[in-house]
């Protein structure tokens, strides 16, 4: 048996909900320099001066496939997602998007029918990933489509996903509500009235607060599906602000219908695409060569309807 906590990368093999650990031999695989005249590999405590975050591999994902009883969702995804950096996913209505995030973080083992199988590496160490999918989803924070905040009061949403994790100290958790709300932008606009509903604020407020619940608990990898969608242009431009502040600490995958929003907050972008009824990953570039010199056919038709 492996002794993973001398293991510096946590891997899921990922069939059903089998999960199996990791070996020093798959983090080999990926724990390369990220140039040719550093030899430093990379860890999330370990820096590198030398290089660029674009050269850092957070998360490597091989072969993904997600069926939903018998219906194949996406097929033979693999990428891999720089640190720090923000890859935006975009693709036409159906093509497995949202099935794709819900993948890495292991929401899918919540719907009985799903079925997913590949390998999904994330560059930091420690077992426990492997074992819990709750104890990933405390590194791995998502913001989805339509703001969801709990029907409690501000800081109780916050307060919640603390206490869940084992924080109950009230200074603490006063500190850490006062800050994830600042984070967002949303402190001076709330501090009066944290103890009101959540449900009593703006659209686009509700978005920031859950946004703010995603971070509290300092997710190294944050997964958002379509933040936007439902807010008006002021609001979208201040979860864009966020979104490029936050990627300077954290790996942000972001799904977006909205091309222009992909150009101008990511780094990264990969086009998904259903094919014979099935997703698959069509191109996948960094943002200026995938704006700028698209590959495949479907990338510049895409395009041409932004
Ligand atoms: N729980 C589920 N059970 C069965 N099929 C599902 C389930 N969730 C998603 N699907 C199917 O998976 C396919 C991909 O859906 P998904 O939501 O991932 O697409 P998407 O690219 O995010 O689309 P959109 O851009 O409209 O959000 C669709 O055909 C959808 O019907
Ligand atoms: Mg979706």
């Amino acid at each position: 048996m492996v002794d993973n906590k001398q293991c510096p990368v946590s891997d899921f093999e990922i069939s059903g909900i089998e999960l199996e650990a990791s070996l020093p031999n798959q983090y080999a695989s990926i724990a390369e320099p990220c140039s040719e005249d550093c030899d430093t590999k990379f860890t999330i405590e370990e820096d590198c001066s030398s290089c660029k975050p674009e050269q850092y591999c957070c998360i490597e994902i091989n072969n993904i496939c997600i069926n939903f009883g018998k219906a194949k969702i996406i097929e033979d995804v693999s990428l891999k997602i720089y640190r720090n950096a923000v890859t935006a996913i975009i693709g036409p209505s159906g093509c497995g998007k949202s099935s794709f995030l819900c993948g890495i973080n292991k929401l899918t083992d919540l719907f009985p029918n799903c079925q997913v199988n590949g390998s999904v590496k994330f560059e930091w160490d420690h077992s426990i990933y492997t074992q819990k999918a709750s104890l990933l989803r405390r590194h791995v924070g998502m913001l989805f489509q339509k703001p969801n905040p709990f029907p409690f009061s501000i800081r109780k949403n916050l307060e919640f996903p603390l206490r869940e994790h084992g924080i109950s100290d009230p200074y603490e958790i006063s500190v850490k509500v006062e800050k994830a709300l600042s984070d967002v932008g949303l402190w001076d606009e709330v501090k009066d009235r944290v103890d009101e509903s959540a449900l009593s604020l703006s659209g686009g407020q509700q978005q920031r607060l859950c946004l703010a619940r995603a971070l509290i608990l300092e997710p190294s990898v944050l997964l958002m599906d379509e933040p936007c969608s439902a807010l008006d242009p002021m609001a979208t431009k201040k979860i864009e602000g966020l979104i490029q502040e936050l990627s300077k600490k954290m790996t942000v995958i972001l799904v977006t219908h909205n091309l222009s929003q992909a150009k101008r907050v990511a780094d990264h972008v990969a086009l998904f695409w259903k094919t014979d009824n099935i997703g698959r990953l069509i191109e996948y570039g960094s943002v200026d060569d995938f704006f700028g010199q698209p590959k495949h056919e479907l990338t510049k038709t895409y395009l041409e309807f932004g």
